[in-house]
């Protein structure tokens, strides 16, 4: 039996807690949009596009409606279309293929790591053809995929990279925050995300002033830039765009929680190192690389029973979640499966055997030690 939200014993994160925690300046802000200047919108947007540029270490930085809509518009920007290759993972969300597909380009699934559960760096070169255009890596759980690994291939092969950060915004990897050594990259607001806003919100961040004008363009109906927010103007389309910007209510409240951030990553990290302490010696754990410091959107572990697990948990009040299983490839809306490994043992074998457990700042050592034992319990 399943319960509401708010009868979670350890939940995936207190949401209602944090923002009564940070009431008086979610209220400020919001008052400042419904009641002050009317272009208070764009200001908000472009504040947390600012605030965001040293975070994410990259020099522009746009905000956008959503991580799905981030990846469309940062692969069209990039150049992807009918009948390009994009190889990229079978263990993420339907976003990630989606996109792709939606651009008219065809997903090519690389298998994973079994430590990490990110892309397999050492399968990329088997799986490129004449037709490949791009690699797309995933950050998942907030695990940075190696990523200055394939910029190595990617270069070799002329290749951009596309990196799904969706889930990793405060992730680091060989002394960088994930970004870095790609072309372009995603980081969503969605409300469970390292940094939520309350429904949908994104941004895509790159290295090239001439990628972000194009990424500016498709977010806006391909407006010049300097006409956004500045009717008088007139419209001067240079490109067939859609309207697809941060809302300013979401970029107010990632604003305001985004000074707590740096404090809530290290957070996540000591709670992830409370599992993996705790239950190293019972449940398969993740591995890292030693350069690589994730920043734990949630704990996945590796049971040989997870249905049970999970179930089992929520039951005991643990706000446990099975993500990406089956694999992508097996859902019926792809109904011949994906192109590019004929067998990826490991995507498979990690959909049948994940949980994810809860991490989240505001989440005590008690709430954890209380997950651990109950997952201890029903092994
Ligand atoms: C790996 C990954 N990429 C992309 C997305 C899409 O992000 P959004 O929910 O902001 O559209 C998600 C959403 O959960 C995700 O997990």
């Amino acid at each position: 039996m399943d319960r509401a939200t708010t009868a979670w014993k350890v939940p995936r994160a207190r949401l209602t807690e944090t923002h009564t925690a940070l009431s008086a300046e979610l209220r400020g802000v919001v008052e400042q949009l419904l009641f002050g200047d009317p272009a208070a919108g764009y200001a908000m947007r472009s504040r947390v596009e600012q605030e965001l540029i040293p975070v994410i270490g990259l020099p522009h930085v746009v905000a956008v409606h959503s991580g799905t809509i981030a990846l469309f518009i940062a692969l069209r920007a990039s150049g992807i279309g009918v009948g390009d290759e994009v190889i990229t993972v079978g263990n993420a969300d339907i976003s990630t293929t989606a996109a792709i597909t939606q651009v008219g380009a065809i997903p090519v699934v690389c298998d994973v790591l079994p430590t990490d559960y990110t892309i397999d760096v050492s399968r990329i070169e088997a799986l490129l053809t004449p037709h490949t255009r791009a690699l797309l890596p995933v950050d998942i759980y907030g695990h940075p995929a190696n990523v200055a690994a394939l910029r190595t291939i990617a270069d070799r092969h002329g290749l951009p990279i596309i990196e799904d950060a969706a889930l990793a915004l405060g992730a680091w990897d060989h002394g960088r925050p994930v970004g870095s050594f790609a072309d372009v990259t995603v980081f969503s607001f969605a409300p469970y995300k390292p940094l939520g806003s309350l429904g949908n919100g994104a941004v895509v961040a790159c290295h090239s002033a001439a990628l972000a004008r194009q990424l500016r363009l498709l977010v806006g109906y391909g407006h010049e830039p300097r006409s956004e927010g500045r009717v008088e103007l007139g419209q001067h389309y240079v490109a067939e765009g859609y309207n697809v910007p941060l809302d300013p209510f979401q970029a107010a409240i990632v604003a305001t929680k985004l000074p707590r951030f740096a404090r809530w990553t290290q957070l996540r990290r000591q709670i992830a190192e409370q599992y993996a302490r705790t239950l190293g010696d019972f449940v398969g754990v993740p591995l890292f690389r030693p350069e690589s410091a994730p920043t734990f959107r949630c704990y996945a572990v590796q049971v040989s029973n997870p249905s049970f697990v999970c179930q089992r948990l929520r039951e005991r009040g643990v706000e446990a979640v099975r993500h990406y299983t089956p694999p992508i490839a097996q859902h019926p809306i792809y109904p011949h499966g994906l192109r590019g490994d004929k067998a990826t043992p490991v995507t498979d074998q990690l959909a049948g055997a994940l949980v994810c457990l809860p991490v989240a700042p505001d989440l005590t050592e008690t709430d954890i030690r209380y997950v651990c034992d109950e997952l201890c319990a029903c092994l």
